[in-house]
């Protein structure tokens, strides 16, 4: 049963970020950063998971789940164009484009988290569930003060 629920996790990885490439290619910034961020949402249910404990740890998979958080690093922050603050379906704030410093800020933490992550995990990824959690930690530990911040529910 874990190794069943660590391959599904594994599967919405990689299925997040096959959409993500999909998405791209449509130039829809709101899609694409919601797209993004559906990424990052898989790879922390999956990391989180393998840290509580819930699913099997695999090098393999603490690196997925880094490297996945390690592009939404590198993509995230060119996806708020002017003019797409007043779409419909999305959740960003418009304090992103009040202060984007500010954003630009918070945006660092996670991909500066998420670069040392990578760093970190080496070519066959963190050794052990100890080694996962020191560098899967401090990602997750900057998802609550962006969103508190620069989005609205
Ligand atoms: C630098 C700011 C920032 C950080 C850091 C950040 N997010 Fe987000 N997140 C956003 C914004 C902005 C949105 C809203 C995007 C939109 O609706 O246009 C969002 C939306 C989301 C969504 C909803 C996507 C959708 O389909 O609408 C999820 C899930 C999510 N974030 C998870 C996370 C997790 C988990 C982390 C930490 C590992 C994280 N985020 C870190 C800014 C951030």
């Amino acid at each position: 049963m874990r190794y069943l629920k660590y391959g599904i996790a594994a599967a919405v990885v990689s299925l997040a970020a096959a959409s993500v490439a999909a998405v791209a290619a449509e130039g829809n910034p709101v899609v694409d950063r919601k797209a993004v961020m559906q990424s990052v949402g898989a790879a922390a249910g999956l990391g989180g998971g393998m840290m509580k404990g819930e699913i099997a740890y695999t090098p393999a998979a603490g690196k997925a789940a880094i490297a996945t958080m390690n592009a939404a690093g590198h993509t995230f922050g060119a996806l708020f164009p002017d003019g797409s603050d007043v779409a419909a379906d999305t959740t960003a704030a418009p304090k992103i484009w009040e202060d984007r410093a500010g954003f630009e800020a918070e945006l660092a933490k996670f991909s500066g988290a998420a670069h040392a992550a990578a760093a970190a995990s080496g070519k066959e990824g963190p050794a052990d569930i100890e080694a996962f959690k020191a560098s899967f930690a401090p990602i997750l530990g900057t998802c609550k003060s962006c969103h508190e911040g620069y989005r609205v529910k």
